[in-house]
């Protein structure tokens, strides 16, 4: 028998279902509640909303867990790979050998972009953001692949667009960053791994042979799989919300690319060490801007810290930190604004604004030193978390299409101007 509530209104009661999920979280089930008491839910933002219910990643903000698929993100940051990772997010299960031979060999595949990429490219100008740039050149891939606009073909099909999209990111991610640099594009190099061949299609040049440093990439292999998924968050439900309509995928993962830019979300990388760096050339005084953090006159907020869910730690922040000391250290690079943050960290973790409100370091926090160590250039750090983040969303779009959910509406509380009456502009 499952649980119930009671609202008591307007004299009325009501008896609004409890459901439970497999780690113990309850929700009120509020479908029938306005046609039963006229009532709608207002929350801003989402804060105590559930939106759908999945079954892919759990976490849980207070004991700083993340799983994906119900494995550990420290084992899978460890001992696993961003494919099969992404095969684990988006099929559900770990593959054999076979199965993740069989997903590589495919998305080896479709690597390449049509050639009429290039045109569409060369209309952005130099200075074009990399995310706006990515973010249009998923959604030109329509056009390339107009069966992929309808969501509702068959299961193979569908496959076919997920495994397109997991292929010609890297490749339209690189060729983003060329267009940043005016360089000319490099084709993808299909002997090469996912992040090698993603690396060197970054940093190559077509006329040169282009070895690509293995630890830069296992180093990118492992932000990538930390990146992937992360429930309903603000790209992930974007994504959700415009497939939900029966947009295609590539609509969908273009408006989360959209979403994710965002300093608030995944912008916040780039705004990581773009503060860092001006606490640097402002003399490093970190106290200063902690105090500036805590001013509620000062719109500065410390970047890479607080987060929605995590009020303790983000475990994948605790993973980033130490990775970063491992490849600074292997790579050799001795980068000032490391020490700047560590400072950052340690002073906001003793202070009490930053205590009683739960704001602990982020996944973005550490990750763009990382990013800037592999020689990734700050304003392509969002599109690098966009690389890692995409097979999270093809996954919360495949299981969301899959559920048959409705498509997304939601109501508001009307606060304008009740009825007036039209009066003719020669009369106002
Ligand atoms: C990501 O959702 C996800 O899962 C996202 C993500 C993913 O993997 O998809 O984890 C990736 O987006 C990480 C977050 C990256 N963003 C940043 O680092 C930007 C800085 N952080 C914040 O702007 C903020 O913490 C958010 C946006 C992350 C969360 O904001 P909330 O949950 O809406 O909280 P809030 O803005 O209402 O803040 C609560 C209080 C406020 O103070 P009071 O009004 O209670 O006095 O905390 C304060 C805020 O002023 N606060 C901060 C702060 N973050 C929150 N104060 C100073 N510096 C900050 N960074």
């Amino acid at each position: 028998m499952s649980k119930k509530a009671e609202l008591i209104y307007d004299g009325k009661s009501y008896q609004i279902p409890v459901v439970e999920g497999t780690e113990n979280e309850k929700a009120l089930d509020i479908s029938r509640l306005r046609a039963e008491s006229g009532l709608i839910t207002l929350d801003k933002g989402f804060k105590n909303t559930g939106s759908t219910e999945s079954a892919i990643t759990f976490l849980n903000g207070e004991e700083g867990i993340l799983r994906y698929r119900g494995y550990a993100i420290e084992d899978l940051a460890e001992k696993s790979s961003f494919l099969e990772v992404a095969f684990l997010l988006i099929y559900g299960e770990l593959p054999t050998i076979e199965e993740l031979k069989d997903f590589q060999e495919r998305i080896v595949h479709h690597t390449l972009v049509h050639e009429d990429v290039k045109s569409i490219l060369d209309g952005f100008p130099s200075n074009a953001h990399p995310m706006g740039v990515l973010s249009s050149l998923v959604s030109s891939l329509t056009a390339f692949y107009p069966k992929s606009l309808d969501p509702n073909r068959s299961k193979e099909e569908v496959d076919g667009t997920i495994i397109r999209i997991l292929a010609k990111l890297p490749t339209l991610a690189a060729w983003s960053y060329k267009n940043r640099m005016r360089q000319p594009v490099v084709y993808p190099n299909n002997n090469l791994d996912y992040c090698s061949n993603f690396l060197r299609m970054m940093f190559g040049l077509p006329t040169e042979e282009f070895d690509v440093n293995p630890v830069v990439s296992k180093a990118l292999d492992k932000l990538l799989i930390l990146h992937a998924d992360h429930e309903q968050n603000c790209s992930a439900s974007t994504v959700r919300i415009v497939g939900s309509s029966h947009a295609s995928l590539y609509a969908s993962v273009s408006a989360g690319i959209a979403a994710l830019w965002g300093p608030l979300h995944g912008g916040a990388n780039q705004a990581v060490i773009e503060m860092l760096e001006a606490i640097r050339k402002d003399g490093g005084d970190v106290s200063k801007y902690v105090a500036k953090a805590k001013d509620k006159s000062d719109p500065f907020r410390l970047m890479g810290f607080g987060h929605r869910v995590y009020k303790n730690f983000d475990p994948r922040a605790t993973i980033i930190k130490k990775a970063a000391d491992e490849v600074l250290t292997e790579l050799g690079v001795n980068d000032p604004v490391l020490d700047i943050a560590k400072k950052l960290e340690d002073i906001a973790l003793k202070d009490d604004y930053f205590i009683a409100r739960g704001l602990y370091p982020n996944v973005d926090f550490y990750s763009g030193i990382i990013y800037r160590a592999l020689g990734i250039p700050t304003d392509m750090f969002t599109v690098m978390f966009a690389l890692g983040r995409l097979p999270g969303w093809v996954a919360q779009w495949k299981e969301m299409r899959e559920n048959n959910e409705p498509i997304g509406r939601p109501r508001q509380i009307y606060t304008g101007y009740s009825q007036r009456v039209f009066s003719d502009i020669s009369e106002r």
